[in-house]
């Protein structure tokens, strides 16, 4: 297996003391992947608007910059953000922030909507797979739009989006809410077919019939779009908490054997974690804000495929993989979203883990894996949350270097995580591991 390609350069590391269950409760934030795509969508408004439960991240930070460098002002006031988009001068997104986050591309669709002009790098690769936009695109054009690539930039221009009918090959999150935004101004009805149907998709349905946009949910996968202008916000908006963080954090409980509370999130948004945990064996009591992973003694084996919501989620599957290594006898877990979503596979190995990768699959074989204190590295953000609940699954100390990555996706993370009793600390990968043959 390669190591993908962006090896860190980031010198900061997670030094985990393993071998104890966690124990106690969490609070979950609010959710990444939908204050993204809503910050995005603020621009479509006449008027300041105002987010709440916006989680501190990275990535978030990110987008705000994107929205400046365009001339909009973004305000944060704890978790609350104020977006004045009134100020917006410029349509071309800067490539040195675009090319840093893929969820950068998200600022194309209400771009052409309100401007009738957007100029956006096309997103990079990263560590899960190439991730094209060509369903974005060809949807654009749908809607009348005229799209051009030149030197890695696309320039999409439309001085009046007509609404149409438009049918998604894939169920893509970032196509859906892109055609969702271009569609919020477009004169007449758009139709979306084979939409994708997440959490965070919904939520931006809210957002946008909060800002004054008729849109409506028309049976499985089919959205229908009134588009009108002169939109406005009439009251705060707040945002869903993030059930990947809130599956987390339910994993690695349920990878030390700990009883955890996990508070502030949404049950109904975890549906596919929650039957998989029970058919694994383990209790899980949900309430409307909370669920609570009871303690184990061990866990059964399972097979796992991710799929679009409301399947197993993509996001969680390097955190599950690495639970089912302390289930007796054989898992498979089949990743049917991204092509490369295995890159902690290699690291979880070094740490004595018993799988078998076989194109898109892995097999897990719980009797075969003894999870040990070594010194690893993770290439993406939910790869780094999976190495964190090995490291807390094993015995001894372990080291991850890539802590970058995690900052983009996990509000306090070392605070969370020392709440539930977890011995962890921000240090340099250059320490070197107590009694450890790992070379
Ligand atoms: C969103 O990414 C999430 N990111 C991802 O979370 C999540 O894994 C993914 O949806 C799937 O649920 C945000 O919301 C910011 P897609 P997105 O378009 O929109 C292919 C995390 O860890 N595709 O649903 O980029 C694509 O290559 C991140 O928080 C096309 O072929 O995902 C992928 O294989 C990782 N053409 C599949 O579809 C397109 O035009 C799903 O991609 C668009 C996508």
């Amino acid at each position: 297996m390669n190591k993908p390609n962006g090896a860190n350069s980031d010198s900061r590391a997670l030094l985990v003391v393993g071998g104890k269950p966690l124990t106690g409760e969490v609070r979950i934030s609010g959710a990444k992947n939908s204050a993204l795509p809503l910050i995005c969508a603020s621009m479509l408004a006449d008027s300041p608007v105002i987010l709440t439960n916006v989680p501190l991240l990275q990535d978030v930070h990110l987008i705000c910059e994107v929205l400046t460098a365009l001339g909009a002002r973004c305000d944060f006031n704890n978790h609350e953000l104020t977006i004045d988009p009134t100020s917006i001068s410029r349509q071309d997104a800067p490539y040195e922030l675009v090319r840093k986050m893929r969820a950068s591309f998200l600022v194309t669709g209400p771009l052409l909507a309100k401007f009738g002009r957007a100029e956006v790098p096309l997103p990079g690769g990263c560590n899960i797979g190439p991730r094209p936009v060509d369903e974005h695109l060809r949807a654009f054009a749908e809607l009348g739009a005229e799209i051009e690539f030149k030197k890695g930039v696309v320039y999409a221009r439309g001085d009046t989006l007509k609404g149409a009918e438009v049918y998604f090959n894939i169920s893509s999150v970032g196509a859906t809410e892109n055609l969702l935004m271009a569609s919020a101004m477009a004169e007449g009805v758009t139709t979306l077919e084979h939409c994708a149907e997440e959490p965070e998709v919904a939520d931006l349905v809210d957002f946008l019939v909060s800002l004054g946009v008729d849109i409506r949910w028309e049976g499985p996968r089919r959205i229908v779009v009134h588009g009108k202008r002169d939109l406005r916000q009439s009251e705060p908006y707040n945002i869903i908490p993030d059930r990947i963080e809130a599956g987390t954090y339910a994993l690695a409980a349920v990878g030390t054997g700990g009883g955890v509370q996990v508070k502030n999130c949404r049950p109904q948004h975890m549906t596919a974690l929650i039957e998989k945990l029970r058919e694994m064996g383990v209790e899980v009591e949900t309430g409307d804000d909370r669920l609570t992973i009871a303690p184990t003694e061990k866990v059964e084996a399972t097979k796992v495929r991710t799929q679009p919501y409301p399947g197993f989620p993509t996001d969680l599957q390097p955190q599950m993989t690495t639970v089912l290594t302390r289930a007796g006898g054989l898992s498979v877990v089949t990743e049917t979203i991204f092509e490369q979503r295995f890159s902690y596979v290699p690291e979880l190995v070094r740490m004595g883990a018993g799988l078998l990768q076989q194109e898109n699959a892995v097999v897990v074989d719980g009797n075969k894996s003894r999870l040990t204190g070594a010194p690893v590295e993770a290439y993406d953000l939910r790869g780094f949350a999976a190495l964190t609940i090995a490291a807390l699954m094993a015995q001894g100390e372990s080291l991850i270097a890539g802590y970058n990555h995690l900052v983009r996706g996990y509000e306090d993370f070392i605070e969370k995580l020392t709440g539930l009793g977890a011995e962890v600390k921000l240090t340099d990968r250059s320490y070197k591991l107590k009694n450890n043959n790992h070379k």
